[in-house]
């Protein structure tokens, strides 16, 4: 009976707790109002039958409770009762799947005159990517990443030469217009979710995925990363910035090709090692700006004198450093855990590394 009592509070709570909470979407600032509709749909039917089965279990609860001189009695089955839980039921999954098929389809099949932007998710970071004139995006592969190509874009591929880079964490599109979102992974599984233009899409690393989108509202939006892809998962933020067309313009033509960034990069003798301390990880516990890391920092390394652990310095020179990073737990430098692990690296990559932590001044 008292059973009974909590069922019918857990659903008055419930409707009441749906109808009054804050906890609400954020305003919509995309064309996906379907996509509310739909959220909106399963919210009433799954509600629906919520509030139905628990109200039915505590009438059920209260009608069959023990008492004196009352019997079950057995009824092995009712076939029409069966048929109609079952016709219900039916009815009731395709009303909540149907409309979303209706939705998907539309949301992967964009509109012919969409401006592509291709959406670059790795560990831990975006990048985007609009095709040039030719309005075609240049091929692409993981194997072709380096300092000089973070995109990793085939660099024979002609239509790629004038593609736009943006090595940066904000995308800007323009306001009502129709976007083709391409979306790649250089690693794992990420997903790019902006939740005010109710869009999201899974990126399989070797897939390419898509979906499309009008930006409604200016505004600058977060895009985060919607699926665990590593420690650095939660750090995985980007924005997307809607502004006015003419403004997205100006920007636009502001990007550079990506055969003005493979030339910028060859003629910067410090980009090999500026990727070798991203990619071996040494950024990790390495600031090159001066701030607090789990190692030193980077910045002003060089020629310093460093304090050993148990009393003694040594000077920071081109022979310590390499001697440092072919066997870390040669020296205990005071102040800091020995925690460091040798890194693999070949001579080049440990000359291009040593030339990087020289710059840090
Ligand atoms: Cu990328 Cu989570």
């Amino acid at each position: 009976m008292a059973i009974a009592v909590v069922f019918v509070v857990l659903v008055v709570a419930s409707v009441l707790f749906h109808l009054f909470t804050p906890w609400w979407l954020p305003p919509l600032a995309s064309n996906w109002k379907t996509m509310d509709d739909t959220l909106q749909i399963t919210v009433v039917i799954t509600g629906l039958f919520f509030v139905v089965i628990t109200l039915f279990v505590a009438y059920t609860l209260w009608r069959f409770r023990h008492r004196e001189g009352h019997k079950a009695a057995y009824q092995p089955n009712d076939h029409r009762l069966e048929r109609r839980l079952i016709i219900i039921t039916s009815v009731g999954i395709a009303a909540l799947l149907a409309p979303g098929l209706w939705v998907y389809a539309d949301y992967v099949r964009p509109p012919r005159e969409a401006m592509t932007v291709e959406v670059l998710g790795q560990q831990w970071r975006w990048r985007f990517r609009f095709p040039g004139a030719d309005g075609k995006l240049g091929g692409s592969d993981a194997r072709f990443v380096s300092a000089a190509n973070p995109f990793g874009l085939d660099p024979s591929d002609a239509a790629g030469a004038d593609d736009t880079l943006v090595d940066d964490n904000e995308l800007r599109l323009p306001l009502g217009k129709p976007v083709n979102m391409i979306l790649r992974s250089h690693d794992v599984l990420h997903d790019f979710y902006v939740p005010q233009f109710r869009s999201r899409m899974n990126i399989v690393p070797g897939q390419v995925s898509s979906f499309w989108f009008t930006p409604m509202k200016a505004g600058r939006y977060e895009a985060m990363c919607a699926q665990l892809c590593g420690v650095g998962h939660p750090d995985m933020r980007g924005f997307v910035r809607v502004v006015e067309p003419a403004d997205f313009d100006a920007w636009r033509a502001g990007l550079p090709s990506f055969a003005a960034q493979r030339t910028a990069a060859a003629s910067d003798p410090l980009a090999r090692g500026r990727e070798l301390a991203q990619s071996k990880a040494c950024a990790g516990c390495h600031t090159v700006d001066g701030s607090a890391g789990v190692g030193p920092t980077w910045k002003g390394l060089f020629g310093k004198q460093e304090k050993l652990e148990g009393g003694g310095t040594v000077q920071v020179d081109e022979a310590f450093l390499r001697e440092f990073i072919r066997n870390p737990q040669s020296r205990d430098i005071a102040g800091f855990p020995n925690v460091m692990p040798p890194v693999p690296l070949t001579d080049e990559e440990l000359n291009a590394l040593v030339d990087y932590i020289k710059a840090q001044r």
